[in-house]
């Protein structure tokens, strides 16, 4: 089969013929029919809705591919984000493919939660009509691995929606799974024949795809500029700002934006392993760029890192009765991940061969950093906050493999891999006289830096409140002279400070929100924005229970009608995070 659409974009045909063209060669090349005569009338196109649930984008970057590739078969795809299911009535779609995420413990994106209430809620509908299949997305490190994905396919069908390709889960390395799931599940779709395609002048109405010129598949190779560390000498912690030039790659990006970045993996532990398998690392092995040394393969193909489920396994075959595999039974998954924490593959590699290794690795991920400038205020440029992961354990010292390779391996000559990002839901509002509240202890301040740095340029007049946190004011108070500069100049009309370690009793970021949780309110009250960024694990969910709390005590709201006003600043997205 021909490569599709037949007729380019910028072929000289309008929209309409180009569609008619593309729709009558798609129908020739796949059930090899006559061409119709140009007044034939033209069979509609099927619609077909595609619902999406993304906090970082992939999911919705994955949405619009399966729109493009529908489109080509002859469907009239709607791309919707899970936060707009309300435009759709879902009791009328015939067809349906659902593109979410997992977050948290299992639970849905941010942007898919208004979602999620509604359809586990009682006004749900029945489904009878709608034919549909879920493509799962997530991360198998997660013991909730893709489980919102999961649920909304048994909702789906418990609601009597009819599921005609079955549920794909896919882990961080999605592509080849996600590839096969939207053919199979677009011919499910189509029906017996697998093909839809009929020739119509009827638009669709996918949104056309952001044409950026670096994604995570075609990285921009860009160079380091600055590399300074934000953290004192005798800090717990190194936080670094780094400063990377974009210039030449056509690359920009919005503030509350994340950069992705592919790291290598680090000599040492590379050398460490060859030796752990005794191999000189000039072995060919078969990698996804075709063979290479091992040496190589392992320094820039492969996660030597986070032990994966099948090195897991295979290591536990080779001593059934040890530790190890005693822990991999399922019911003992909260002691593993305790083993696990702090052991790396090294440490279960010993009598392994590089064959049988790399047959278990994954492929290297790329890390994800929230964007940390505005771009007006530095064209060409993107600056990122990042905690370097440094620690030892189990008598090894260890370096977590991004954050690491930034500070430590990166001159100003390396080729830095990396692209934009975008996020949908982490945005500044529209309207510059809006306030904004933003919580940020650690690093994640990054994106408040640049929400700042923004709206100082634009001249925005609606008032900025800042909540950062750290262990030591002496130490870790990151960026002190930008945002005590903005403190005085009163650019930040409301700087909050929550240093943890600075006396006896910890203090965080929201013990400060609810010392101010009138004026807080008030701002609410008045139309501001809350954000938050930085750990997911315990402070955003200790924010979210902070602000439910200023609901309740100052706005004297109930529990459930603070859940509610929550809920309407999510829905109004007046309550946005960025957490990871
Ligand atoms: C949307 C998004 C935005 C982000 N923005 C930022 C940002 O602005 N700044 C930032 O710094 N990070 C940010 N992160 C996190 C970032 O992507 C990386 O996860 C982080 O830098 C760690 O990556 P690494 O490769 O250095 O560490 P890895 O090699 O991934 O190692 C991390 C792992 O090391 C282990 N580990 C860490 N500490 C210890 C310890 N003390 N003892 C035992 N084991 C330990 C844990 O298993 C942990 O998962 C963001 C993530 C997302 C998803
Ligand atoms: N899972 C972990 O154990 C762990 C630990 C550190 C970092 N991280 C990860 O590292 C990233 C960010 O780290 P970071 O060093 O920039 O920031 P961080 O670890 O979030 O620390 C920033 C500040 O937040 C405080 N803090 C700790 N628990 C909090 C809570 N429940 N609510 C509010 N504030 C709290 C810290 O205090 P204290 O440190 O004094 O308690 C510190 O003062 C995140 O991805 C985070 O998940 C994870
Ligand atoms: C803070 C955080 C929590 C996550 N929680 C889960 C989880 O519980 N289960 C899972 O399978 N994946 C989890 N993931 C992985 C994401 O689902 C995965 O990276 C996915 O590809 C992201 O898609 P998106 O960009 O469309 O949001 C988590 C990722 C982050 C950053």
């Amino acid at each position: 089969m021909p490569p599709i659409p037949f007729i380019p974009d910028n072929a000289p045909f309008t929209a309409e013929q180009r569609q008619w063209l593309n729709g009558w060669l798609a129908g020739l090349f796949s059930n090899a029919g006559t061409a119709p005569t140009p007044n034939a009338p033209a069979a509609p196109r099927k619609p077909l809705t595609i619902l999406y649930g993304s906090q970082t984008g992939t999911s919705e970057a994955l949405a619009k591919k399966n729109a493009k590739a529908a489109e080509a078969k002859g469907f009239a795809p709607k791309l919707v984000c899970m936060e707009k299911f309300d435009t759709v009535d879902l009791t009328k779609e015939e067809r349906m493919l659902v593109i979410t995420s997992t977050y948290g413990d299992g639970d849905p994106p941010d942007n898919a939660q208004p979602f999620w209430s509604w359809l586990v809620s009682d006004a749900a509908p029945r489904l009878e009509k709608t034919k549909f299949s879920v493509l799962a997305l997530g991360d198998t490190n997660y013991p909730m691995f893709c489980e919102f994905g999961k649920k909304c396919d048994a909702r789906l069908e418990a609601l009597g929606a009819k599921r005609v390709h079955p549920r794909v889960d896919c882990d961080v390395d999605y592509e080849t799974a996600a590839n096969a799931w939207s053919e199979a599940a677009l011919a499910a779709l189509a029906g017996a024949n697998g093909t839809v395609t009929a020739a119509s002048a009827e638009a669709a109405t996918i949104e056309a795809p952001p044409i950026t010129t670096h994604d995570r598949k075609h990285p921009f190779a860009a160079r380091l500029a600055a590399n300074l560390k934000l953290t004192r000498d005798g800090s717990e912690k190194e936080v670094r700002h780094f400063e990377i030039a974009l210039a030449g790659s056509g690359t920009t990006y919005e503030v509350g934006d994340a950069l992705g970045v592919m790291p290598t993996n680090c000599p040492q532990l590379v050398a460490d392993v060859l030796a752990a398998l005794g191999c000189d690392g000039e072995e060919a092995v078969k990698t996804e760029a075709g063979e290479l040394p091992l040496r190589l393969a392992l320094a820039q193909h492969f996660d030597i890192a986070k032990p994966s489920t099948d090195l897991l396994k295979a290591a536990a075959a080779r001593n059934p009765d040890g530790e190890l595999a005693a822990l991999l039974d399922p019911a003992r998954r909260e002691e593993l991940k305790k083993f696990l924490w702090g052991r790396e593959v090294i440490d279960f590699i010993a009598g392994f061969s590089a064959t049988d290794l790399i047959a278990v690795l994954k492929k290297l991920q790329p890390r994800l950093y929230s964007i940390a400038s505005s771009l007006a205020a530095h064209p060409d440029e993107v600056h990122l906050t990042v905690g370097s992961v440094r620690y030892t354990a189990h008598g090894r010292a260890r370096k977590g493999v991004c954050s690491t390779f930034l500070a430590d391996r990166c001159a100003a000559d390396t080729a830095l891999p990396v692209w934009v990002q975008p996020s949908h839901g982490f945005k500044l509002p529209a309207d510059a006289s809006r306030d904004i509240i933003m919580v940020g202890p650690g690093t994640g301040i990054a994106p408040f830096r640049a929400f700042l740095e923004e709206r100082e340029i634009a001249g925005a007049n609606g008032r900025n409140w800042l909540f950062f946190g750290d262990q030591r004011r002496a130490l870790d108070y990151l960026y002190e002279d930008t945002l005590e500069a903005w403190r005085t100049g009163g650019h930040l009309a409301r700087l909050d400070l929550a240093f943890s370690r600075d006396q006896a009793e910890k203090i965080y970021v929201q013990q400060r929100m609810l010392e101010s949780a009138a004026e807080l309110w008030a701002w609410l009250e008045g139309g501001a924005h809350f954000y938050v960024c930085g750990d997911a694990s315990r402070m955003a969910k200790d924010v979210d229970a902070a602000l439910h709390k200023v609901c309740e005590t100052i706005g004297g709201l109930s529990a459930d009608a603070a859940a509610e006003y929550v809920k309407k600043l999510k829905s109004e997205k007046r309550y946005q995070r960025d957490v990871y």
